[in-house]
């Protein structure tokens, strides 16, 4: 016996990847290079490990589930001048660790999605391409998932004027990523404004999952806390996740928060004090040093926006490419995703995930992900460097 809806969990990106590829040989004499996983290889600053150095009695203490106040402070703070927020918006009351953004993204869904005993099923609101987290919430927690297609058609951003008042009435849920994964597409203000109004007209809560947040080429995202901050300066409706892993280049820290409404927050807090996941006090206090520290940060972006250099002057003009405002990948339009990852690592050696992988098939059997491959500008500058002219001498 088990529980059902887990069968309606898909295989992972990943899983997909590997057997697309399982039978197929990268060329001899030439290094693979996997640009399929968004996982920053930057190397992490020295505060890191000094801090948690610094913190090694902790380990023999219980975390508490709404970690420290000097963490949850840096926080506030750090989100109070990030967003020029209010005073009072958000405190230290208002903001919650988590032990990274994707475990806090799936049990939202826990918090969000109420109980129907017969009737109609609440509606989660998924952008599509999207992280695939969302869909597995949706379906443990036994809502129904609305894919809303994000195409070069829309710049990249769900059309929310398409989704009908029905739909707006069942859903509970809605999870917005900006900066996008993959597309790096950003809402501004007016589009985050219009999406937490509809969030408080129809009573549903607004994921914004934001850990893309300070890794941009020019001009900082908006966020979703600052466009509620300039509706009526309150978060109502909203919970906003930011990670330190691409901001930090930490992903295997798994350390993040949320922040936002304060009733949300609240009755988070109780469900989390059950599902676990409490941060280590020594990751807490590392976190702590990281968020209060933006040196590291700007080094970050001036890597990536090296990488978005090299990347510009080897593919521009060629397979749609486009600078993304923020993030840290491509998104390229090379007609048949799938086929492409297969001949990149046949003939190049260079892993790339399909745009389908990350996307849903509708009614008529094709994705909004079908043409793209998603290239994640990861590691170091000469390594990416070289992926890219293998890819663009193969393509
Ligand atoms: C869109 C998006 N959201 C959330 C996450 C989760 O990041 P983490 O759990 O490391 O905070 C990722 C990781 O790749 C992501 O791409």
């Amino acid at each position: 016996m088990h529980n059902s809806r887990l069968d309606d969990l898909r295989d992972y990106p990943f899983q997909k990847l590997a057997r697309l590829l399982e039978t197929i040989d990268p060329p001899t004499g030439m290094t693979p290079i996997a640009l399929s996983i968004g996982e920053p290889q930057h190397p992490p600053p020295a505060l890191l490990a000094d801090t948690l150095a610094a913190h090694t009695a902790d380990w023999g203490r219980y975390p508490p589930t709404p970690g420290t106040p000097e963490f949850r402070e840096t926080v506030a703070s750090w989100l109070k001048n990030r967003y020029a927020l209010p005073d009072g918006m958000i405190t230290e009351k208002h903001v919650l660790p988590v032990s990274g953004t994707r475990e806090a993204l799936f049990n939202i869904a826990l918090y969000a999605i109420p109980q129907v005993q017969s009737g109609e099923r609440p509606v989660v609101l998924i952008p599509d391409p999207f992280y695939q987290i969302y869909a597995g919430a949706a379906a443990m927690a036994g809502a129904e998932p609305v894919f809303l297609p994000a195409d070069a058609d829309n710049g990249f951003l769900p059309n929310f004027g398409e989704v009908s008042e029905s739909v707006l009435a069942r859903t509970a849920l809605c999870y917005l990523c900006s900066p996008s994964n993959p597309q790096g597409s950003v809402a501004d203000l007016a589009y985050w404004q219009n999406v937490i109004g509809l969030a408080r007209r129809h009573d549903f809560l607004l994921a914004a999952d934001e850990c893309y947040c300070e890794l941009y080429d020019r001009i900082p995202p908006p966020g979703a806390l600052e466009a509620a901050a300039a509706l009526d300066g309150t978060a109502s409706h909203v919970l906003a996740f930011h990670s330190l892993s691409k901001r930090s280049s930490v992903p295997g820290l798994r350390s993040g928060f949320v922040a936002g409404d304060p009733d949300v927050v609240a009755g988070y807090a109780k469900l989390r004090t059950y599902t676990g996941g409490a941060s280590p006090l020594p990751i807490l206090a590392a976190a702590t040093a990281l968020w209060a520290d933006e040196a590291h940060v700007k080094a970050n972006r001036a890597l990536y926006r090296r990488k978005f250099d090299i990347a510009e002057r080897i593919l521009s003009g060629r397979l749609h490419f486009y600078r993304p405002p923020a993030g840290f990948y491509l998104w390229l339009d090379v007609g048949d995703g799938e086929r492409c990852a297969r001949e990149l690592w046949h003939r190049a050696g260079v892993k790339v995930l399909p745009g389908a992988y990350l996307s849903r098939p509708r009614e008529d059997g094709s994705s909004p992900g079908d043409r793209y491959i998603r290239i994640a500008l990861v590691h170091d500058v000469e390594t990416t460097e070289e992926a890219l002219m293998r890819l663009a001498a193969t393509l």
